[in-house]
């Protein structure tokens, strides 16, 4: 018999842990036990797993007690005090947040990209920002068939990029938008519905975000390439899920679009949707729910000699977090 894992999911009330009970179950992840975790505030509450309810647990100290995998998204600082019981207590982490992901000693794996990575963990290992995740996933082909000196990248962040409470927002925002009511912003800076934020959380002295700071430092990290010099602007934009980019690539030796279009449709995990003249390339909102990274508009640059322009979306809360933890997990017992 081939052998079972028990299973806790850390934040297992909001959109990226229903997220990950949801995928668990879909890619029939060989879970004995599931036990899901939260704050006080979910006291009460239960998830749905295979056909039963199961009751959510307060985190604590002895959560994770027999437990094989613990994917945690609930926040940094959740990540910062229990990922390291967890990881004593025998169980590999997983984690979503951006706590761990540029310590040297952690991993910070997509495992289409950096599978190799992933044996060097010491009981800890970081899946990143998720739009670093869909990028990596559209660069290491081109990566690898031309090399990079300069990625220039621009994104559309959907609201559940920011929780639970960045879905309400909009929502809330849209509805009485429409029937002429007032709405205070809370969640983000200034009123989401109807409009894009130049702003994904908070800004640095240099004058790049965080978020954008993210990008470029986890790239380099994940594809192993201290030299590539990336540059993002980081944007949030009125979509419930998907995040969009759009990515210019300078390459190190010249590459046609056709070459470039080839080397993605060979590359795991990521769907080619390019036939401009009939309006084909990928939305969010076509794109939600699914599990690939999809990638159109490729096209040679006209400003410079090496350069590639390409269009990527790929649903946030799933390659771009959920599903690339569970793949680190179906990469460990593999
Ligand atoms: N959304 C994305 O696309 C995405 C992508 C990559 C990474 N992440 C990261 O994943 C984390 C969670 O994101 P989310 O979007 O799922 O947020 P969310 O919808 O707001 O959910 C947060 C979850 O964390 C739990 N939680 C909060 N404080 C806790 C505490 N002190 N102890 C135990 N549980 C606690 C919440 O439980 P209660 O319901 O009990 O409050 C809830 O289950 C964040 O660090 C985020 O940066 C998110």
């Amino acid at each position: 018999m081939s052998k079972i894992y028990t299973v806790a999911v850390v934040g297992a009330t909001g959109v990226v842990g229903r997220e990950m009970i949801d995928l668990l179950q879909e890619l029939n992840f060989p879970v004995g036990r599931l036990v899901p975790l939260a704050s006080a505030r979910s006291a009460g509450a239960t998830v749905l797993f295979k056909g039963e309810n199961i009751d959510v647990q307060v985190l604590n100290e002895d959560s994770f007690k027999g437990v094989d995998f613990a994917l945690f998204s609930a926040g940094g600082s959740v990540s910062k005090e229990f990922a390291p019981i967890a990881a004593k207590s025998g169980a590999v982490a997983i984690d979503n947040t951006s706590y761990f992901r540029m310590h040297p000693e952690v991993p910070l794996v997509v495992p289409e990209v950096n599978a190799n990575a992933i044996a060097s963990h010491k009981g800890i290992i970081a899946n990143p920002n998720c739009s670093t995740a869909q990028m990596v996933m559209a660069l290491k082909p081109i990566y690898d068939l031309a090399g990079i000196e300069r990625v220039v990248v621009s994104t559309y962040q959907s609201v559940s990029g920011a929780g639970k409470a960045g879905i309400d927002e909009l929502e809330k925002q849209a509805r009485l938008s429409l029937n002429g009511g007032d709405f205070v912003a809370q969640k983000f800076p200034h009123t989401i519905a109807f409009n894009l934020i130049p702003q994904i959380d908070d800004f640095l002295p240099n004058g790049y975000t965080k978020e954008e700071i993210k990008m470029i430092e986890e790239t380099k990290k994940i594809l192993g390439d201290p030299t590539i010099q990336v540059t993002a602007t980081t944007v949030r934009v009125p979509v419930f899920v998907g995040h969009s980019e759009s990515i210019n690539i300078q390459t190190k030796r010249k590459v046609s679009a056709a070459e470039v279009r080839e080397a993605l449709r060979k590359m795991p995990g990521v769907i080619v949707m390019d036939d401009p003249p009939n309006s084909v390339y990928p939305t969010p909102r076509e794109t939600a729910g699914k599990n690939e990274v999809f990638v159109g508009r490729i096209r040679e640059d006209l400003s410079i000699p090496n350069g590639i322009e390409l269009w990527c979306v790929a649903d946030n809360l799933r390659k771009g977090a959920a599903l690339n933890a569970i793949q680190i997990a179906q990469a460990l017992i593999a």
